[in-house]
This record gives C-alpha cells, sequence and structure tokens, in this order.
C-alpha cells in the first residue's frame, strides 16, 4: 500500500519543500506519495524562497514547481507519516491532532544518525547549504526506514 508522507515547516518555503523535494528526488520506486504544509498561513500560494530555490538547484534538486499551504487537521487523515523540521512544528502539529488519530508524528532528524534533532531555520540562519546538508541526512535514513 502507497505510504502518505508529509513534511512540515513553520512557513513551508524552505525546510519542508526542501525535505519533500529531495525525497521526491530520491525515492526510485519506492511506493510513497509525499507533500508539504507550513503550520503558519503566512506564505499560502508562494512558491519556496527564491535562495532555498537557488540553493537545492546548485544540488541538482528542483523545486520551483512547488506552493505553499497550511497544515490542517484534516491531513492526520490524508498522511501516514507527518514529519516536523524542529520542535516546534511538532508541538503545532500535535495541537491540531483529532481525537481518536494515532497518525505517526516525527522529527525528520530522528530518521539521521546524530545528536541533532532541529534543523535550524535558514530564513533566520541564511545556512540554506546547511538546511539542505541536513534535511538530506534525514531524508536518506526516511528512505532507508520505509524501504522494504
Ligand atoms: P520555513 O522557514 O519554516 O523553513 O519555511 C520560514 C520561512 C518564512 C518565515 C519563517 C520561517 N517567515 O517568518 O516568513
Amino acid at each position: 500500500m502507497t505510504q502518505r508522507v508529509l513534511f512540515v515547516c513553520l512557513g513551508n518555503i524552505c525546510r519542508s519543500p526542501t525535505a519533500e523535494a529531495v525525497f521526491a528526488s530520491q525515492i526510485g520506486s519506492l511506493d510513497v506519495s509525499h507533500d508539504s504544509a507550513g503550520t503558519s498561513g503566512w506564505h499560502i500560494g508562494e512558491p519556496p524562497y527564491g535562495l532555498m530555490i537557488a540553493a537545492a538547484r546548485r544540488r541538482g534538486i528542483e523545486m520551483d514547481h512547488l506552493r505553499a499551504r497550511q497544515f490542517s487537521a484534516a491531513d492526520f487523515s490524508e498522511f501516514d507519516l507527518i514529519i516536523g523540521m524542529d520542535p516546534a512544528n511538532i508541538e503545532a502539529i500535535e495541537s491540531l491532532r483529532p481525537a481518536g488519530s494515532n497518525t505517526r508524528v516525527a522529527l525528520l532528524l530522528d530518521f539521521a544518525d546524530g545528536d541533532e534533532k532541529t534543523v535550524p531555520d535558514p530564513y533566520y540562519t541564511r545556512d540554506f547549504d546547511g538546511a539542505i546538508d541536513l534535511v538530506g541526512a534525514g531524508v536518506q535514513g526516511l528512505i532507508k526506514a520505509l524501504s522494504p
């Protein structure tokens, strides 16, 4: 059965679209569907942030077709796995969990080796390459975890 994965960050213009695009580029024949969303509604309908698109493009990752949307409680029934980029994302996601939902929510870096659990927000740090590196480590572990 198709596994449905949703990547979530705050704005849905930097980290989560990057995670989705990196994931999409690496899933091969894995039976998964994917999307991304933001816990805020600040950038609904916008493409990813220009400097994020440019940094990803330098790695061969295209993401300018993606558009931001806001995470909602309905996503708990639309996805099997909801993945946040930092603990604040997890808190915002969990605050919308419908009663009785047992959809799995996890940090992306739970799937990576190492002690770092947060993908720092490059919108503030300006470290777009560092964000791609961390996202890549998490996505690699995630794909391993989802592989039969
Ligand atoms: P993201 O980064 O959560 O990785 O998409 C952000 C982008 C924009 C804003 C915050 C975080 N903002 O405040 O507009």
